[in-house]
């Protein structure tokens, strides 16, 4: 089968190759899908799961991208919940080989059933920013009803889920990011923006609530807006700075069923929408992952058309 590996760490998506390479097998409670769209966030070239197994052991040449829509085309041994032909789309596991490729074998319990009217560009885009959303609000954050919300990153792909999210639980989101990305970030529901470029971040006050997705300065200026009792959320490493008085998590997404369907039932009645900016085939994936320009909006491989 035809997918695109990468060898070296260093090379970053530089490093990527459209290669051949041997079409997996369904393991024991996996399921073979056929991938018709495949996802790619950009930090997963710099996570050690991507160079090793679970047991830290060397599995290069690694095919990236773990998140997916396509159709399921074999069952492993015991597996159960899912059937052949049956559309699907998930988060697959970090330490095998990945989505960007015409064939990928996943545990079904990571996977949830496609809705026929969902596309699976759609559905391709939703499992990392959606899952990662979901958790860091609800599960980690705990955010009510009438919480403040500060946004970090609010017009990009889980910063946009974020800011939606938050709002329909009924929370005042700011959101912030490039003095460009103001108006993407109020039409996702932002109430306020902060203009990373040019506004001081600290004007924005004292909130319930932090989601980072930038890190570095920005995220450890962020553990003093987190008001007594409050959470700073990060999914951008370990933060180099707590809150005073209130938790600090950092965490990584996890697969899970019940969250996709909730998910991708928000997408069907128009509460939530994804940002898909480049849609490339598999054989123009290095390129779009590549981009001259800055790119705007989820880059989707659509593995078949
Ligand atoms: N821990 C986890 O489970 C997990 C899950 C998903 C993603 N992640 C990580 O989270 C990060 C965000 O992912 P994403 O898919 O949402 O990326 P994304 O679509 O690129 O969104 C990030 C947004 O933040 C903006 N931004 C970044 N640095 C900024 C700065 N210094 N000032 C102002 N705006 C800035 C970006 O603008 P520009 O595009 O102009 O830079 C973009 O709008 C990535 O590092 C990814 O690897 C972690």
């Amino acid at each position: 089968m035809k997918a695109i590996v990468v060898m070296d760490e260093a090379a970053g998506t530089a490093g990527m190759v459209l290669a051949e390479r041997p079409r997996p097998e369904a393991a024991g409670n996996d399921v073979l899908v056929e991938v018709h769209a495949s996802g790619f966030t950009p930090g997963e070239l710099t996570w050690p799961s991507t160079w090793t197994d679970r047991l830290g052991r060397d599995r290069t040449p690694s095919i990236p991208g773990h998140e997916l829509a396509g159709v399921v085309s074999a069952l492993g041994y015991g597996t159960r919940g899912l059937s052949v032909g049956q559309r699907v789309f998930g988060l697959t596991d970090w330490t095998r080989d990945g989505t960007l490729a015409e064939y990928a074998a996943v545990e079904a319990r990571n996977l949830a059933p496609l809705p026929g009217d969902v596309d699976f560009t759609v559905g391709a885009s939703l499992p990392i920013s959606g899952l990662t959303a979901w958790q860091g609000l609800f599960e980690h954050g705990d955010v009510q009803a009438g919480q403040s919300v500060l946004v970090h990153g609010a017009a990009g792909a889980v910063g946009s889920m974020v800011t939606q999210l938050a709002r329909e639980a009924g929370a005042y989101v700011i959101g912030t990011g490039r003095a460009a990305d103001r108006r993407t970030a109020l039409d996702f529901g932002a109430r306020e923006f902060v203009d990373l470029e040019n506004d001081t971040l600290e004007d924005a006050g004292a909130v319930d609530l932090v989601f980072d997705v930038i890190g570095g300065d920005i995220g450890n200026r962020s553990a003093g807006l987190v008001r007594a009792g409050g959470t700073l959320v990060t999914i951008a490493g370990p933060p180099g700075a707590r809150p005073d008085d209130g938790r600090a998590i950092d965490f990584v997404v996890e697969a899970d069923r019940v969250q996709l369907k909730e998910i991708v039932q928000r997408v069907r009645d128009g509460r939530l929408r994804t940002v898909i900016g480049t849609v490339a085939t598999l054989d123009d994936a290095v390129a779009a992952f590549n981009p001259t320009e800055r790119a705007k909006g989820k880059t989707i491989v659509r593995v078949r058309p």
